[in-house]
């Protein structure tokens, strides 16, 4: 299988506090990875990690980061910044609130193709008035007209998303797309994703805190916990054996297969830890019902090559 996406060992920093500590992930052609894990667990530091645009003043090392073919690691800023426009689209965390209030849609849909591609303003809008079509709008040219304060929540979310595949990329990094929407609308956009990476056969890394979502919609599937993927693997196989403990106690807290609104994951007791990120042990260990005394101190890695199920944790 090809991989759109391989990164392997990142941390992130800002100055000497550890943010991410040795992240990696692998997403294939085709495939909607599910990223999911409490706020503050570092998905969309990952995610910025993995398209160039962490925020200034963090800094970041890794052992590969190869996006839709190409090594991201060794490739100049400018070479960067080329591929991740034409290849990956980015739909950001709180998006719904993202398009410039003040433009209408045709306006700013268009901007990334112009550049990118080198298209004129006609070519492009009439590739935005096929995508808006695609995403469901039964009069584009309308739509192309209006001001982003004109649609809902969805429908935003929607131009959001046709404005993503613009560039026909290999790769949607989705950021919790869902999570301002109420619970049917939530259904229609995950529906529309879906309908897209099937049809499209592009990748969707798909970040959210609703393991309910990720389970539904998801083939894989990394668990994030205070900046580290503590298990990752097929849905299939991490819904039928978890291996972990903290995504035993997400998979138990969850209700089975409904969707849920919004609500962080704070069922478990205890808090994501911000500081001692960069801890030999287990960040669990403090919120774990099996902690040992060696967790503390160590946290042993399992990686199950036949079924591609990754886990750190000091029980077998
Ligand atoms: N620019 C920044 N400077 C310092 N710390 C940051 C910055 N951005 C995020 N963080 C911290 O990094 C951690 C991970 O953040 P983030 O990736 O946004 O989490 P998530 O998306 O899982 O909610 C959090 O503890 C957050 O406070
Ligand atoms: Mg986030």
């Amino acid at each position: 299988m090809n991989k759109t996406v391989e990164l392997k060992n990142l941390y992130i920093k800002a100055g000497d506090n550890t943010l991410v500590n040795k992240a990696s992930l692998m997403i294939e052609e085709g495939e909607i990875f599910g990223l999911v894990g409490e706020s503050g667990s570092g998905k969309t530091l990952t995610a910025k990690a993995i398209i160039n645009l962490l925020p200034k003043g963090l800094t970041y090392s890794a052992d590969e980061i190869i996006t839709a073919g190409k090594n991201i690691l060794t490739a100049s800023n400018k070479e960067k910044k080329e591929h991740i426009g034409k290849n990956i689209g980015y739909i950001p965390q709180n998006t719904v609130f993202y398009l410039h209030p003040m433009l209408k849609i045709k306006n700013q849909i268009a901007d990334g193709y112009i550049y990118h591609m080198h298209k004129t303003k006609k070519e492009a809008l009439e590739k935005a008035e096929a995508l808006l079509s695609k995403v469901g709008f039964k009069s584009p040219k309308t739509v192309l007209n209006y001001y982003p304060w004109q649609l809902s929540g969805g429908m935003r979310q929607r131009c959001n998303i046709a404005m993503a595949l613009m560039n026909d990329p290999k790769l949607i990094i989705a950021d919790e797309p869902t999570t301002a929407l109420d619970t049917t609308v939530q259904r229609q956009v995950m529906e529309l994703f879906k309908a897209i990476n099937e049809e499209m056969k592009l990748s969707i890394l798909l970040i959210s805190h609703d393991l309910g979502l990720v389970k539904h919609y998801s083939h894989s599937l990394g668990v994030m916990y205070a900046g580290q993927i503590v298990e990752s693997g097929y849905t299939k196989t991490v819904f039928s054996r978890p291996k972990h403990p903290y995504t035993q106690l997400l998979i138990k807290i969850i209700p089975s297969l409904e969707i849920r609104k919004n609500e962080p994951l704070t069922e478990i007791p205890g808090f994501v830890k911000d500081k001692g990120r960069d801890s030999n042990g287990c960040l669990f260990y403090n919120r774990c019902p099996e902690a040992m005394d060696i967790c503390e101190v160590k946290v042993k890695e399992h990686m199950d090559d036949n079924e591609d199920h990754y886990y750190r944790c000091n029980l077998e």
